[in-house]
């Protein structure tokens, strides 16, 4: 059962002294980088651990979490306990706003992304993935249920487009074959990666799933690579240098 923490979900108990397990990836931060500009005060919300929390920006980060925000490391902000619904924040206080891989996780992302509009006055930048994407990538023949799991809990891209206002351009974000953030695209090209538990770990999606389902994916990835049918149907994306997956950024300015 995913477990429900301060509005987050599968982000299990508080461990202070468990690091983060995203590492978050050079070319994505630079495309999150060229988003928010020349920004210099920086909303974060959702922001988790803080992954892509950068110096180039000041960040304020808000996430309700408990768990997520006693992990964060000593030299980032602390973050703020309150949910994007409802920001604790002036109208137009910041710069730039972004909120990367939350959007599936809000009890209400209309009401969030209009919140995140109000409190900013230049771009809000959504890092997420396009619902109607996800199944596309080969996970989906051996775990449908992660993978459904998260194109039901991706919003549409049209309707995060509505809720910001404004302009919105939407660019797929590319993934690198070695990109060291832990998504279930990052492994695309490197599929023994995705037993490792702790590899799944950042994607709650993985948390809805029963320890059956969990071995019954593991044996037939296992299987599937044990016998060259993985490699087969695949093997062409190990030496893809990117993916074109689901993972997109919204870009919204007012
Ligand atoms: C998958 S994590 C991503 C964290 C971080 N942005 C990152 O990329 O590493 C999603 C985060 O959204 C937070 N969250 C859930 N519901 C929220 C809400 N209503 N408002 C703001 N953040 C929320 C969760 O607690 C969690 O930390």
């Amino acid at each position: 059962m995913p477990t429900l923490d301060g509005g987050g979900v599968g982000y299990g108990p508080p461990a202070p002294t468990r690091p983060s397990p995203r590492r978050p990836d050079e070319r994505i931060a630079q495309v999150i980088a060229q988003a928010l500009g020349d920004a210099r005060t920086v909303l974060n919300v959702g922001a988790g651990t803080g992954s892509y929390e950068t110096e180039a920006h000041t960040f304020t980060a808000v996430e309700p979490s408990l768990a997520m925000r006693a992990r964060r490391p000593a030299q980032l902000v602390t973050a703020i306990d309150a949910v994007a619904e409802d920001l604790p924040f002036a109208d137009g206080q910041f710069d730039a706003a972004m909120a990367l891989f939350s959007v599936q996780d809000w009890s209400d992302v209309d009401a969030g992304l209009h919140e995140m509009r109000r409190v900013t006055r230049g771009p809000v930048t959504v890092l997420t993935c396009d619902p109607a994407r996800v199944r596309d990538f080969w996970l989906y023949e051996y775990a449908p249920d992660v993978l459904e799991t998260e194109a039901r809990r991706y919003p549409p891209l049209q309707r995060l487009a509505a809720a910001l206002g404004g302009t919105t351009t939407v660019q797929p974000v590319p993934v690198p074959l070695d990109c060291t953030d832990s998504f279930n695209e990052a492994y695309y090209g490197r599929p023994e990666l995705l037993l490792d538990p702790a590899a799944r770990q950042p994607c709650s999606a993985w948390s809805f799933l029963d320890d059956r389902a969990r071995q019954d994916f593991d044996i037939s990835l296992r299987h599937a690579l044990g016998s060259g049918a993985w490699d087969e149907a695949f093997g062409h994306l190990r030496g893809r240098p990117a993916y074109d997956g689901s993972l997109v950024l919204l870009r919204a300015l007012p």
